[in-house]
C-alpha cells in the first residue's frame, strides 16, 4: 500500500491527493463498483481509433504513446488483432508500476510492438529528440481523472466569477481504505478577476449568455496538449483525447449560424464513476485550442464510431473524442 498522508490546507489541487491514493490501490478501491471500462472495452471504438489513426498518420510506422493507460490491455488485444499494413510501436505509460500493464501477456501479432514506461502527468514532459518523437499521443479517461494545476472549478453567480478551492481532512488514518467516509471535503469560493485570468476573456465571452454557471476549466488538458506538441509529437502528429463529458443532450447548444460547430456544452453535469473526479468542458477547450491555432475535431463517441463506417446500435452522447492537430 502506498504511503499516504492528508495535509489539511485549502488548495485547488487537493483532489489529487485522493486520486493518487485511489489509483495506487485500484484493485481494492474499485473492487465492488468496477473501473469505468467504456473506452477500453467497446470493440467498434477501438477499431474506429485504429482506423482514424491510420488515416491521419501517413508513415509506414506509427509510434503511439498512451497516457494513463492503466492495466487493462483489452484495447490493444483488439487493435493488434486487426489487419494492418503499418507497423505500430506502442508505448503504454502510467504513473506507477502498479498501474502499468504487463505487456508480456499481450497476444500480439507481427506488426505490433509494446513497451511500458512510467510517466507521471503531473511532471513536465521531457523533450524528445526528433527521431524519438511520437506520431500519436492517446489519452482516454485520463484528463477527467487527473487534476492539473491549471484546472479550476469556476462559478459565475449573478454575473460575478469565483473559483473554488478545497480542503481534505481526515479523522483517521487514510490507509484504512474501507473507511473513506471519514474524509471531509470542505470548499471555499474566491473572487476571480476574469480580465487577469489566463484565457479569462474567452471564458467570459463563451458564457456571456449565462448569469449563473458552474464550469470545469480544462486548463490542464490545454497546457498538456501544448506541451506535448512542443516536446514529443512529431510533425503532422496528433493528440487524441477521449473522456466523459456532459451527460445529457440538454446541455448542447445547436449551431445557429451555418458553418458553426453544432456542439457546445453549456453547463457541466456530474455522473458516472469517472466524473466524480472531473467532467471536462470540451467545447471551451476546443475554442481555446483553436485560438492557439490547432485544428480540433470534437465529436461524441457515437458519431466517431459511425464515421468509421460502423453502424452502432447504442447511443453514446456522454463520451467524447477530441482530435487535435497542428
Ligand atoms: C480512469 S483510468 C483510465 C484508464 C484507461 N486509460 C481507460 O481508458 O480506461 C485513469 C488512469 O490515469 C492514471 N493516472 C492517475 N494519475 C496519474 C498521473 N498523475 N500520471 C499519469 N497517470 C495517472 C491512473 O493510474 C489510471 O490508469
Amino acid at each position: 500500500m502506498t504511503n499516504f498522508e492528508l495535509k489539511s490546507y485549502y488548495s485547488s489541487q487537493k483532489i489529487n491527493d485522493m486520486n493518487k491514493f485511489l489509483y495506487s490501490n485500484v484493485e481494492n478501491v474499485f473492487e465492488e463498483s468496477g473501473l469505468a471500462d467504456f473506452f477500453t472495452k467497446i470493440e467498434p471504438l477501438q477499431i474506429a481509433l485504429a482506423k482514424k489513426t491510420e488515416q491521419l498518420i501517413h508513415n509506414k510506422k506509427i509510434r503511439l504513446e498512451e497516457l494513463g493507460s492503466g492495466t487493462d490491455l483489452t484495447r490493444w488485444e483488439i487493435i493488434s488483432g486487426l489487419k494492418s499494413s503499418k507497423k505500430w510501436e506502442v508505448i503504454l505509460t502510467d504513473f506507477s508500476e502498479n498501474t502499468l500493464p504487463d505487456v508480456s501477456k499481450l497476444n500480439k501479432k507481427g506488426n505490433y510492438s509494446f513497451v511500458t514506461k512510467k510517466l507521471n502527468l503531473l511532471d513536465k514532459l521531457i523533450a524528445l529528440n526528433p527521431e524519438d518523437k511520437v506520431d500519436v499521443i492517446l489519452a482516454t479517461y485520463t484528463f477527467d481523472s487527473i487534476w492539473f494545476s491549471e484546472d479550476l472549478h469556476i462559478e459565475k453567480k449573478l454575473n460575478k466569477w469565483f473559483y473554488t478551492i478545497y480542503k481534505l481532512s481526515s479523522l483517521k488514518n487514510i490507509k484504512d481504505i474501507n473507511g473513506l467516509a471519514h474524509v471531509k471535503i470542505e470548499k471555499k469560493l474566491i473572487g476571480l478577476d476574469m480580465a487577469k485570468h489566463v484565457f479569462g476573456n474567452l471564458i467570459s465571452e463563451y458564457y456571456s449568455h449565462k448569469k449563473n454557471i458552474k464550469i470545469n476549466f480544462p486548463g490542464g488538458l490545454i497546457s498538456k496538449v501544448e506541451e506535448a506538441f512542443g516536446k514529443q509529437i512529431a510533425t503532422n502528429g496528433i493528440f487524441i483525447i477521449g473522456d466523459m463529458a456532459v451527460n445529457n443532450t440538454d446541455g448542447l447548444i445547436p449551431a445557429t449560424t451555418a458553418g458553426e460547430d453544432p456542439i457546445y456544452m453549456e453547463d457541466y453535469a456530474t455522473s458516472g464513476k469517472v466524473a466524480k473526479f472531473k467532467v471536462e468542458d470540451y467545447g471551451l477547450a476546443k475554442k481555446i485550442l483553436e485560438t492557439l491555432r490547432y485544428k480540433v475535431e470534437l465529436e461524441t463517441v457515437e458519431q466517431f464510431i459511425k464515421n468509421s463506417g460502423y453502424k452502432i446500435p447504442l447511443e453514446v452522447k456522454d463520451h467524447w473524442i477530441m482530435i487535435v492537430r497542428r
